[in-house]
């Protein structure tokens, strides 16, 4: 394994990179444009011209420079965030923005832009907090205390979740010889979170079980389109839907719906969010909601598509591969230990991570001057300035990633797979990393390979394989 600098910044093992010599101190290149006009042309490009991927990329090239200058949306005429970033884009450089000595995250989920805590109770919660406040503390031990106790129910709730799941499959399968298997997914997963996170059944309320999983996808929407590049007709996106906030008020009533079947159902979670870790009791509840909604369900609600259209589309026969493993390890049934073993499933998770991180972009603002380096450069940091990753680039970078661009399953097995694992940032840190008050790296980050992996091997204990095309299941095999 590679070793961390005590900044907790992964250094480049000497396997990947050449010796370290002295990075000749450079300016950032690229700017910010005329005021107003750079941050309109970089935010249609952006949503309109080139997409995000493009954006990133040609700016990169053209500065010839990993980390350069540009603006990000949203910004004017009616959204008032600062559009001014500096983007990083290489391992080197985009892991700075774990380095909480140098990097704080108030208020800086989505850069600059913070969607309004009318969504949230009114209140500031967990993503949106630093490390240096102390609620950040008491509310990211809580989120890990849920998740180690809830560890015993989470194989097992998610193979019930799941067997429901494919068995809606292969009814809709029966009755129109395909199943687009999204509107499956949602109500399985809101159903397992909801009982592994915050203890609460939603067999226990007829409303919350029928559309939980809708009111929450509105409400992530609402809060998140100015955001997001969604690819429909423009001008209209531009327009209609990246020009101003939209409002609370059309999920209000479901959202409080939410709110009182936590408050009912979840009331043990909620209270020891209380007694134990010094929660209000309505903090307890909207940080829960946000956890449930925001990181759980809709991490995984973007992530399980993106992992089972790898496997529809393969075409190497790594469905056989993987069948093999899955049957040869899990005979006593899927557990922690047996799951443990999948070496190859593993690494296919891994693998999709990398190539299309759920969440693709992260952001960080330079709490003190620092130096900033990338394998070829060092840069001037200035205090308060905003630094962005967009990941999907950094997961190509070629100092570290043999032919980045190929998706290969087997690239994370064996020793120097595993060394690449210092270098797989979906979870907001390193692989190898572990999440703590002490940073902001995802909550979960070991559970959510596992489940994932879990997902994956669950597929094929039931089935030989599976087939469908444009994001749909036609065909499923069972074994003989
Ligand atoms: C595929 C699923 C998931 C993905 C892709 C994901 C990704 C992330 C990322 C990128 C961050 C950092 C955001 C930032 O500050 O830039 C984060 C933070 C967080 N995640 Fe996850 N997450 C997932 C699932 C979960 C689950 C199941 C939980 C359940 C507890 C969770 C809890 C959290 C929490 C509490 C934070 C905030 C950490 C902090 O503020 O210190 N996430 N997640």
């Amino acid at each position: 394994m590679v070793a961390m600098a005590s900044s907790g910044v992964p250094s480049i093992p000497s396997s990947i990179s050449p010796p370290p010599v002295t990075l000749p101190l450079k300016n950032i290149p690229g700017s910010h444009g005329l005021p107003l006009f750079g941050s309109i042309a970089d935010r249609l490009d952006y949503f309109w011209f080139q997409g995000p991927d493009k954006f990133f990329r040609s700016r990169m090239e053209k500065n010839r420079s990993t980390v350069f200058r540009t603006n990000v949306p949203p910004s004017f005429p009616f959204i008032l965030s600062d559009p001014k970033v500096t983007a990083v884009l290489d391992c080197k450089s985009f892991a700075h923005l774990f380095d909480m000595e140098v990097v704080e995250k108030k208020n800086v989920l989505v850069g600059d832009f913070m969607p309004s805590t009318s969504f949230t109770g009114n209140m500031r919660v967990c993503a949106y907090l630093d490390t240096s406040e102390s609620q950040h503390s008491k509310i990211k031990n809580f989120t890990i205390d849920i998740l180690r106790r809830s560890s015993k129910i989470w194989i097992p709730e998610l193979e019930s979740n799941l067997s429901t799941f494919w068995d809606g499959i292969e009814s809709e399968i029966a009755n129109n010889q395909k199943s687009s298997f999204r509107n499956l997914l949602q109500p399985a997963l809101f159903n397992f979170f909801s009982k592994t996170l915050v203890g609460a059944d939603t067999a226990k309320s007829p409303e919350v079980a029928k559309s939980a999983h809708i009111d929450v996808i509105i409400w992530l929407g609402l809060q998140l389109v100015p955001t997001i590049h969604l690819g429909i007709f423009q001008p209209l996106e531009e327009i209609f839907l990246h020009s101003f906030r939209l409002p609370f008020f059309p999920i209000a009533g479901r959202y409080r719906r939410l709110y009182d079947f936590i408050e009912k159902e979840g009331e043990e979670v909620v209270q020891r969010g209380v007694s134990e870790f010094g929660l209000k009791k309505d903090e307890a509840i909207h940080n829960l909601i946000f956890t449930l909604g925001f990181n759980a369900y809709g991490g995984f609600s973007l992530f399980l598509p993106v992992l089972m259209d790898r496997i529809l589309n393969d075409r190497t026969g790594l469905q056989q591969r993987i069948v093999d493993e899955v049957r040869a390890k899990s005979g006593s049934g899927l557990t922690f230990e047996s799951v443990k073993e999948m070496e190859l499933v593993y690494s296919f998770v891994y693998e999709t991570l990398r190539l299309d991180p759920p969440v693709p972009t992260q952001y960080a603002r330079a709490r003190k001057d620092f130096k900033l380096s990338s394998h070829d450069a060092v840069f001037d940091i200035k205090k308060g300035e905003l630094l962005c990753g967009y990941q999907p680039l950094v997961m190509r970078d070629p100092n570290v990633f043999e032919e980045p661009e190929a998706f290969k399953p087997d690239r994370f097995r064996e020793e120097k797979g595993a060394a690449l694992l210092d270098y797989l940032f979906w979870s907001n840190g390193p692989q190898t990393g572990m999440a703590s008050e002490h940073n902001k790296q995802c909550a979960a980050k070991d559970l959510v390979v596992l489940t994932a992996v879990v997902f994956v091997a669950y597929i094929f204990r039931r089935y030989d394989s599976i087939a469908g095309e444009g994001g749909s299941i036609t065909t499923l095999q069972r074994p003989n």
